[in-house]
């Protein structure tokens, strides 16, 4: 376990429903692992036979636990190769390797409430928060919305714990979004985590309400991330051209080339990947630009964002 890179041994894996996998991961060389706080997210390397994936996932394991991390995986139907490859080549004893973990999306401690409103695979990073408020005695709620039939898939995780609404669509069972946000007391911060339609509707819904900026917190995943048309990015500094395939990110094509860039998050929402853009126009997937930066067009973050045009000069 030195430097940027852990080595993880996949310690158990089991299916909790036909879509999710369950991973418990404990250090390789049997010591500690370092501690992470209640929404953190692991990046694990996962060496495929054509290309290495790089994929970050909530770690739903206790905030500081050091003996393991676990996160829950979803099977997403187009893959583009990260979640078939835990699904189906993981098994028990193999060794992975993993960035320290990172975290984007903490439970604010200022807050005098936590309000946390969750789209399926999206409860991950709340399961740690959970942890995290029942220790500290925080006033909190959670609302799953999920499919009927995966009501009860996180039960496992929720079991005895206070304050957790389940919903799906159905009638009488679906979340009024603008009644709960009414209902919070001052001072209460939201956390959103789900599919982008859903976090945009929650966010639209807040915005709407008067709900300040500073408490409304989101986190994003899935579709930021998947692919697109294939395109040609010249990286001015290094001198080298590279081709970005349909199914993988500018930022993964820059590195299987073997061009370091600043990374983080790698799914549009930290900026450490932030690269000046000198020629070509961008189709921007990020969630940290504003709107002015990306009418300028001057600036791409490559974990997650494409080519509008044919190709790209970047200055990196
Ligand atoms: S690595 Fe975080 S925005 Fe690109």
């Amino acid at each position: 376990m030195i430097g940027e890179t852990l080595r993880l041994k996949v310690a158990a894996a089991c299916a909790i429903s036909p879509s999710l996998r369950h991973l418990r991961l404990v250090a390789a060389d049997g010591g500690k692992l370092p501690p992470a706080a209640a929404g953190a997210h692991l990046q694990l390397v996962l060496k495929g036979a054509t290309r290495t994936h790089r994929n970050a996932y909530s770690l739903i394991s206790r905030p500081g636990a050091r003996d393991a991390y676990e996160i829950i995986v979803r099977r997403v139907p187009a893959s583009r190769g990260g979640s078939a490859f835990i699904h189906e080549q993981i098994k028990v004893g193999d060794v992975l390797e993993a960035g320290w973990p990172g975290n984007l999306f903490a439970p604010v401690r200022t807050a005098r409430r936590h309000l946390m409103i969750a789209g399926g695979i999206g409860i991950t990073p709340f399961l740690s928060y959970l942890a995290d408020f029942a220790f500290g005695g925080a006033d909190y709620a959670l609302h799953l919305c999920c499919r009927e039939d995966e009501q009860h898939v996180f039960d496992p995780w929720l079991a005895g714990k206070s304050g957790v609404s389940v919903h799906w669509d159905t009638d009488g069972r679906r979340l009024d979004i603008p009644a709960l946000l009414a209902a919070q007391p001052v001072g209460t911060h939201l956390y959103v985590c789900g599919p982008a339609a859903m976090n945009d509707e929650v966010l639209e819904l807040a915005a709407a309400a008067g709900w300040p900026a500073s408490h409304v917190h989101c986190e994003h995943f899935g579709s930021a991330l998947s692919g697109g048309e294939a395109f040609h990015a010249f990286l001015a500094k290094s001198g080298v051209e590279v081709s970005v395939g349909e199914d993988e990110s500018l930022l993964e094509a820059i590195e299987r080339i073997g061009v370091k860039a600043p990374c983080l998050c790698r799914g549009g929402a930290c900026g450490v990947c932030v690269t000046p853009l000198l020629e070509g126009e961008a189709e921007h997937r990020d969630h940290y630009l504003s709107a002015a930066e990306r009418e300028a067009g001057r600036l791409i973050l490559p974990c997650v964002s494409r080519a509008r045009s044919g190709r790209l000069v970047l200055d990196l």
